[in-house]
């Protein structure tokens, strides 16, 4: 087995300031790695003063930008289905051909791994059953399609010299200081606080969460993974049911806040049904999650609570982008 790179890595993450990188990057910092952001900080900077941020699109990096770099991990682009709805062509641009550009520049610069942010949306609609990274995926929607695209264009690069590693992850949940409402548990826990209801679309769809605490670690033990490691890894604390999901978040408010929360169920159909496999993860990158939907809400619990300013427009991803696009 060729050697682990456990060793400090210098690392460069694009969109190291969003939901994900803002947990990340303090993290791989306190690992002992040397971490540079670039981001166009469309949400702000919420990463402390001794983190080294770069304002700039990843669009606009050459191959000098990336020499001396031994990582490089992408977190940038449009990370939803709103945003990727609302401008289509950006979302291709931001998703798949800054992903492949930067990928493209760091092999010339002779960095050594790229490590890219995939979602589970690339599997659509699928019949429950586990979805490995060998099954087929079947997205016919922007977000889905421009991830697809993203690592596969980022894949085509990998060799014996230039590892490859795309993380396929559940939905993200929990605190960031770069924070999101728009995620399924985060959404659930913002309306129960604020109007003492959730509304769930469709009980019976079924989604991998992934605590952001595991998605930091996932990470960490990519960028710590034997050298001659590529490949694309489901990445999940586990999967639930969206009715599932909305009974926790209920049950929670009623024992840890006194607070009893009304729940909503429709029967609206849904382009995305997924339970996906962790094993190879588990196995090859040694990923270890803990993370639940109660971990999750503890979370929030010590971060959040009742009076946060739940309602403000810049915890929304698509609310940012619209004045973005505006502007
Ligand atoms: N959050 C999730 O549930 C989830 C799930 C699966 C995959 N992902 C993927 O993980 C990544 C991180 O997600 P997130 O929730 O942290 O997203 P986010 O929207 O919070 O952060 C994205 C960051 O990238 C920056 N950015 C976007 N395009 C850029 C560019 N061209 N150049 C430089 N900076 C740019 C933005 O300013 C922002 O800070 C995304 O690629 C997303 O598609 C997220």
């Amino acid at each position: 087995m060729p050697s682990s790179t456990n060793t400090k890595q210098r690392i460069l993450v694009a969109g190291g300031a969003g939901f994900v990188g803002s947990r990340l990057v303090p993290e791989l910092m306190t690992a002992g790695h040397e971490v540079t952001v670039v981001d166009l900080l469309w949400f702000g900077n919420h990463l402390g003063k001794d983190v080294n941020v770069i304002i700039r699109d990843v669009m606009d990096l050459r191959t000098e930008d990336l020499k001396g770099y031994d990582q490089v991990i992408f977190l940038a682009g449009l990370s939803n289905d709103p945003m990727a709805n609302l401008a289509p062509a950006l979302n291709y641009v931001h998703n798949v051909a800054a992903a492949a550009h930067l990928a493209h520049a760091a092999k010339a610069a002779g960095v050594k791994r790229y490590i890219y942010a995939e979602s589970c949306a690339v599997y659509g609609y699928t019949d429950n059953s586990l979805s490995t990274e060998e099954d087929g995926t079947v997205c016919f929607y922007p977000y889905g399609i421009s991830k697809l695209c993203g690592g596969l264009a980022v894949s085509s690069l990998a060799d014996k010299n230039f590892s490859v590693i795309r993380l396929r992850m559940g939905t993200v949940c929990g605190y960031s200081p770069r924070m999101r409402f728009d995620l399924l548990v985060n959404t659930l826990y913002k309306t129960a606080m604020m109007e003492g209801k959730v509304t769930v679309n469709n009980p019976e769809i079924w989604r991998p969460v992934l605590a952001i605490e595991d998605a930091a670690h996932a990470y960490i033990q990519a960028v710590e993974a034997p050298e001659g490691i590529s490949g694309t890894y489901n990445v999940g604390s586990d999967n639930y049911t969206v009715g599932n999901v909305a009974e926790v978040v209920v049950d929670h408010l009623k024992a840890r806040h006194g607070k009893t929360v009304e729940l909503v169920i429709n029967k609206v159909p849904d382009v995305r049904n997924y339970r996906v496999s962790t094993e190879k993860a588990k196995r090859e990158l040694m990923f270890a999650p803990t993370g639940s939907i109660e971990t999750i809400l503890a979370g929030l619990d010590l971060h959040v609570g009742p009076s946060f300013p739940f309602e403000e427009d810049r915890f929304y991803n698509i609310r940012v982008f619209k004045k973005l696009l505006g502007a």
